[in-house]
């Protein structure tokens, strides 16, 4: 076999379903390509920690993103803003140990890339060398096309952010939904196609009006992510503490709450505390003699 010629595991990416069809190795960015063109929709959740992103891996989550919302998910600041280069390369490392098939990709922190494409590289190899992730994110759509290039051309795939940035939380006011509007439209579309043009493999389109992002979806030939984006992208992604209900008080709008975790694990911390002060634990079954 020569280097043109696919592996026969290269040879599957192209006709695997993304659920349950690829078991053996990572999902990559060549699985997420044909499963754009079969028209199957797939999920990404964030992981922050190798125990959570064991259990999302196990339930056939195919992309796992170590999201810079670890910053107020996990780590307990108020937004992205604050999070390192080497708590990143901390928390990927963990998510890469926890995992065997789910593809990870890792965000490029706020000041870890804007710089200059040169720092965007030096990061970015971080993050592959350090950690071990198979891709990385970063925000920005035009500004941030140049970056991309580069990354592309030394080999690291890169899925794009657009929309709703949150590491410009100061210079937006907030977290307002964007794209509302024509020339704020346009403005998203040209985003869209420069990072397309500048070889990202997927883009997140977060907190845009649904018809913009059908439209962008059906405009790109690569994956678009949804957050707030409506039912018409090709991959939804939720930050998991929402998605579980382990976020303390109001979630966004565009968040489904799949389980109530916060409670469960509440109740169970409260039980055996109750245990303790009573006296039922530890029981002659938890006891050694
Ligand atoms: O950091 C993050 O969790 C994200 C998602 C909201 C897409 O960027």
């Amino acid at each position: 076999m020569n280097a043109s010629s696919p592996s026969p595991a290269q040879n599957q990416a192209s006709t695997a379903t993304l659920y349950g069809g690829v078991t053996n190795r990572r999902i990559t960015v060549r699985d997420l390509a044909s499963a754009k063109q079969r028209g199957e929709k797939w999920s990404m959740l964030t992981a922050y920690d190798a125990l959570t992103a064991g259990v999302f891996d196990e339930a056939g989550i195919p992309v796992l993103l170590v999201g810079d919302s670890a910053g107020n998910c996990h780590l307990g600041y108020e937004t992205t803003v604050p999070v390192t280069m080497d708590q990143m390369v901390m928390l990927s490392a963990a998510v890469v140990r926890g995992t065997k098939r789910s593809m990870i990709v890792a965000d490029l922190p706020f000041g870890s890339y804007q710089e200059s494409p040169a720092q965007a590289m030096h990061n970015a190899a971080r993050l592959m060398k350090e950690a071990g992730v198979g891709a990385v994110k970063l925000e920005g759509g035009e500004r941030s096309a140049r970056s991309i290039e580069l990354l592309v051309e030394a080999g690291i795939p890169v899925m794009a952010h657009i929309g709703l940035t949150p590491q410009s939380v100061h210079a937006l006011g907030g977290y307002p939904v964007q794209g509302r509007g024509d020339e704020a439209a346009h403005q998203l579309l040209r985003d869209a196609k420069a990072v397309q043009q500048a070889g990202a493999f997927a883009v997140v389109l977060e907190a845009v009006p649904a018809e913009l992002a059908a439209q962008v979806t059906e405009q790109l030939a690569i994956p678009t992510v949804g957050i707030g984006g409506g039912r018409d992208t090709d991959a939804q992604v939720l930050v998991w503490t929402d998605m579980a209900g382990m976020t303390a008080g109001r979630v966004p709008k565009f968040v489904k709450q799949y389980a109530n975790l916060r409670a469960v694990l509440g109740d169970a911390a409260r039980a055996f505390a109750e245990d303790v002060r009573g006296g039922a634990f530890p029981a002659e079954e938890h006891t050694f003699h």
